[in-house]
């Protein structure tokens, strides 16, 4: 069997069944310690949220941390998210302007203060107003010659986060170091934040049985068929699809 880089996002996806996270848990292991395999958690939860749902659920480590939607990564374990990437991420950035304009918009609650970190500004906003807000929040933030990207996920969470980062380019960006194909990649998710993990390039894709609304759309809009859409929720629909994949037996 060939090493993989395993990327997987933890809310709803690696995270949400015990029993087959304790499988797929020591499957991964197993296969990390036989082949080299690399394992990526790629949340969107800040180093707080991070170490809180690992100690609950006693989560392995993983190779790299990508934390706060990709713009934050950190490796071996190490405490000081990487340096050339936070480099990347700086030009046109710009958290205070994102704020003043942020303030702005009645429809949007910030959220607590551990989720506002040095490249993202993460805000609460109603399902019933997104469809009305973000575009004109979009505009504003344009017109101030600003280069951010909005990620909305779950019906309720906003990220505003530089055009250079978001998960998918945190997970090329370690593909790309560690030198796995992308065929030899695969990304798993189930909720807005996890688009551009799937919609980057052609790294193989595992959509959990349980996916959100907005992933399903995106997945339905455009079809890919490098891109697994499982029938079991969480880690029992990662397992699923990596047997599909071929990574495991
Ligand atoms: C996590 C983070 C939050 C973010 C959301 C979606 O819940 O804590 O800040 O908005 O993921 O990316
Ligand atoms: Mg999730």
């Amino acid at each position: 069997m060939k090493p993989f880089l395993f990327v997987t996002d933890l809310d709803h996806t690696f995270v949400g069944n015990d029993a087959a996270l304790t499988e797929l848990s020591q499957r991964l292991d197993q296969h990390r310690q036989e082949h080299g395999t690399k394992i990526v958690y790629a949340t969107g939860r800040s180093p707080i949220l991070y170490r809180e749902l690992q100690q609950e659920k006693n989560l392995m480590q993983p190779d790299a941390l990508v934390l706060s939607v990709g713009t934050e990564i950190y490796l071996d374990g190490n405490d000081h998210p990487d340096a050339a990437w936070s480099e990347i991420l700086s030009a046109g950035w710009d958290r205070e302007l994102v704020l003043k304009i942020v303030k702005f918009f009645p429809e949007l609650a910030l959220q607590p203060d551990s989720e506002q970190r040095t490249f993202k500004v993460s805000c609460f906003l109603h399902q019933e107003a997104a469809a009305n807000i973000l575009p004109q929040l979009e505009a504003e933030l344009l017109n101030c010659k600003l280069n951010i990207k909005l990620i909305y996920s779950s019906g309720i969470d906003l990220d505003i986060v530089p055009l250079t980062s978001d998960k998918g380019q945190a997970m090329q960006f370690l593909r790309q170091k560690w030198k796995f194909a992308a065929e030899q990649t695969v990304v798993c998710g189930d909720s807005g934040n996890d688009i551009a993990l799937f919609a980057v390039g052609n790294e193989r894709g595992i959509i959990v049985g349980n996916a959100r609304k907005e992933l399903l759309q995106w997945h339905n809009e455009y079809p890919a068929n490098y891109r697994y859409l499982a029938q079991a929720v969480c880690a029992g629909g990662i397992l699923e699809g990596l047997k599909y994949f071929g990574f495991l037996e």
